[in-house]
């Protein structure tokens, strides 16, 4: 049975497809030690019948990590949280919130907040077959459903079959007639629910996400919930990460700058490149490194025009890297302390 008594991190990066994929991770792993990072979602039919290592496997500099999985067949789910847990993850956690087409064709993501009864045995079966946590990532509701019944009941239906800890993108998704992006944007946040939920489901673990941008509104939300998740702020601004050590683990290290979270990155690209990763498969997540400072649309812009016809030398990759870096100026690059 899953351990569930693991205590919850204050803030996590939300899982992004396409975006927080194993060299994001490790990126962002240079920025904060101990924000919790998020799979990507990878589905059932990928993790059984793709290449398990090309999808799973991760450096353990990245733990804290779960993997988050889509699907809705029991025997698969139980499969792949144990393959998850072999691999060295911290946390499997269940898609519940995706409103694309294609996750809706294959029934599950979003439209399984119509399920709870189903999503609950899932859950069972998969908390039984590992000994990590397992936790569901949902909407509020879907379509047409009244916000708080629908949060509340499948909540309280779920919470039976073993899940303790649930993180809820604070929108309703409209899975007729709006696109995934719209189902991040258009449907209003209801933050006020997902602190209803935790009032009357104290002993439940709730992590909030949706529009969250910065660490202040971070703190905020920390005062009703035990969690935040930050997804795209988090991806665009990734220095935003560099607080969070000291501010909500209780760490006292020294800030590190923008130009020093490069330099702690390279070995790994180095490493990388030299095994046959092409250089824009990495460098396409640190674009967003110097947002904000003097410089930045420079170096964005020279690794935009260069990644794309890079030829893969490990060498020429750092000092691509290191001359885009210095596009941006230094005397400006303060670290967070001295701001
Ligand atoms: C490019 C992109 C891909 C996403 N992929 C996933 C995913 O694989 N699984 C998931 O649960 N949510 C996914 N989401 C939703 C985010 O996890 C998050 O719930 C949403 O972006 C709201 O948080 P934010 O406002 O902090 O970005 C994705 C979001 C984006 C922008």
């Amino acid at each position: 049975m899953a351990n569930n008594n693991i205590p919850i991190s204050p803030i996590s990066v939300a899982p992004m497809m396409n975006w927080t994929d194993r060299h994001e991770r490790f990126f962002l792993r240079q920025i904060s030690r101990n924000v919790k990072l998020y799979s990507e979602m990878i589905t059932c039919g990928a993790i059984l019948r793709g290449d398990k290592d090309r999808l799973l496997a991760f450096s353990s500099d990245e733990n804290p990590l779960a993997l988050q999985i889509g699907g809705i067949d029991k025997s698969e789910l139980s499969e792949c949280a144990r393959i998850g847990e072999d691999y060295g993850y911290d946390e499997i956690n269940l898609n519940v919130g995706c409103p694309s087409d294609r996750v809706q064709v294959g029934n599950f993501g979003a439209c399984l907040m119509a399920t709870p009864d189903l999503v609950a045995s899932a859950v069972d079966v998969m908390a039984s077959a590992v000994n990590i946590p397992v936790t569901v990532k949902h909407r509020i509701a879907i379509n047409d459903q009244d916000e708080w019944s629908s949060l509340s009941r499948f909540v309280e239906v779920v919470s039976r079959a073993g899940c303790k800890h649930f993180i809820v993108h604070a929108r309703k998704a409209m899975l007729d007639g709006l696109s995934a992006k719209e189902n991040r944007e258009i449907p209003p946040l209801r933050y006020e629910l997902v602190y209803r939920l935790k009032d009357e489901f104290p002993d439940l673990s709730v992590t909030i996400n949706g529009g969250i941008t910065d660490l202040n509104s971070a703190e905020e939300h920390l005062c009703h919930v035990d969690g935040v998740m930050l997804g795209r702020a988090a991806y665009g601004d990734p220095y935003l990460l560099a607080e969070v050590d000291n501010r909500f683990y209780g760490e006292d290290k020294k800030y590190i700058s923008r130009h020093e979270v490069l330099e702690r990155f390279l070995p790994y690209v180095e490493k990388s490149v030299g095994e046959g990763v092409p250089l824009k498969s990495i460098g396409r997540h640190i674009l967003g490194l110097f947002n904000g400072q003097p410089g930045a649309r420079s170096w964005r812009r020279l690794l935009s025009e260069q990644l794309p016809k890079f030829n893969d030398n490990p060498t020429e990759a750092l000092e691509l890297l290191r001359s885009a870096a210095d596009l941006v100026n230094y005397s400006d690059n303060l670290d967070i302390a001295a701001q």
